[in-house]
């Protein structure tokens, strides 16, 4: 099965990013345990992350017309992007929301809305890493 791990802003500077909230693995760490993890699961994923809305709306509604299982971290958009809620309601295959860090334990209040979860059929969270094995595993 193929399936798509996609990353929102931000996420490419995993390890030098506030190491403290979201850990010390790197990005590039990140995206072999995804592809390891997967193998361990019969699953052939892909990872991506952009800093462009557009760019994982584009992914989202490509993976709408093929079926594709979606695990997500879109980052602070999840937080406000309209867009983002339109493009995960669309959603054919499954879609598992992750989070490193567990947004609703954050001071900001505006971390404590998702537009990802109404959509999501899991949601994992405050994991760090291996939260994407989790929701791999959700799949
Ligand atoms: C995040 C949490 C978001 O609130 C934040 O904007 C991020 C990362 C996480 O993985 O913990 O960019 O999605």
């Amino acid at each position: 099965m193929k399936v798509l791990v996609l990353n929102g802003p931000n996420l490419a500077r995993l390890g030098r990013r506030e190491p403290e909230i979201y850990g010390r693995a790197t990005y590039h760490e990140l995206v072999e345990l995804c592809i390891d993890w997967g193998r361990e699961l019969a699953q052939e994923v892909e990872v991506r992350q952009t800093n462009h809305e557009g760019e994982l709306l584009d992914w989202l509604n490509q993976a709408a017309d093929d079926g594709t299982p979606v695990v997500l971290n879109a980052g602070a958009w999840t937080h406000y992007s309209l867009a983002l809620y339109d493009a995960c309601a669309q959603l054919t295959g499954p879609l598992v929301e992750v989070h490193l860090s567990d947004p609703s334990q954050r001071p900001e209040e505006f971390r404590h809305t998702s537009l990802v979860t109404p959509h999501a059929k899991a949601v994992v969270v405050g994991k760090g890493v291996d939260g994407y094995r989790e929701a791999l595993a959700a799949l």
